[in-house]
């Protein structure tokens, strides 16, 4: 039987495979490019889980996304192509520049040289607002107030690395659970215990949490 997560993954990916498909080997060639021109050993996130987060801001006509921990920037490059369709935008933050975001992307993906709070500070500041955030890195409690304060009535959150006992995608789990404000009107897809198949040569979403209030959920459930 196939579980909620498997359920609404396929069901993002029946509706949005046109435009994903095509774009996944690009992701691929930035994650492994960026990080061997600069020597970096770190992970960027892996093409299932850019995927999954492609789907999930295509479908749920995400604009205005924020991003903790750009890194070499392939999640950033990837959800910034699907909002780009949505006519939206992204801001990404890290506290090391690591310079690796493509200049073509530039006009639509803000990067902010500097950590999770003053970035969300400097959003605030400007009276921005978002409505998807993925964290790459672990919020603090302060970044989950600040998203209380700056987080749209319909915002989808995500996390990367839920991996038990306790990565960091459960750790931003646990802190969203208890204390973003509309925690109880959204339901948590969390990672099946395998990638999920959509095809024979495609899987999509292995390790991201996401929380997605109940009234965006309607044809996707
Ligand atoms: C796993 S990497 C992110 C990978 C990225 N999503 C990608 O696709 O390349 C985590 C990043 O979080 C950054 N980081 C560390 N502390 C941070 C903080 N307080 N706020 C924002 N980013 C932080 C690290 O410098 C690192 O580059």
């Amino acid at each position: 039987m196939k579980t909620a997560t498997e359920r609404l993954v396929k069901r993002l990916f029946e509706a949005y495979a046109d435009k994903l498909v095509p774009r996944l080997p690009t992701v691929h060639k930035h994650n492994v490019t960026a990080r061997a021109r600069y020597s970096l050993e770190g992970g960027s996130t892996g093409n299932p889980d850019c995927g999954f987060l492609y789907l999930l801001v295509r479908a749920f006509d995400r604009k205005s996304v924020f991003e903790i921990g750009t890194y070499v920037g392939t999640s950033a490059l990837c959800m910034g192509a699907a909002t780009r369709l949505n006519g939206g935008h992204l801001v990404t933050c890290d506290p090391e520049n690591y310079e690796c975001l493509p200049e073509a992307q530039k006009d639509i993906i803000r990067y902010l040289h500097m950590d999770q709070e003053q970035a969300l500070l400097t959003l605030k500041q400007e009276g921005a607002e978002i409505d998807f955030v993925f964290a790459d890195w672990q919020p603090s409690l302060a970044s989950v107030e600040l998203i209380n304060e700056l987080g749209s009535r319909d915002l989808i959150f995500t996390a990367h690395d839920y991996v038990l006992p306790r990565d960091k995608g459960v750790v931003a789990y646990e802190l969203m659970s208890e204390h973003y404000v509309r925690a109880k009107d959204c339901t948590w897809f969390l990672p099946d215990e395998q990638p999920i198949q959509v095809t024979p040569e495609i899987q999509i979403q292995q390790c991201t949490a996401a929380m997605i209030p109940n009234e965006l959920l309607g044809q996707w459930v």
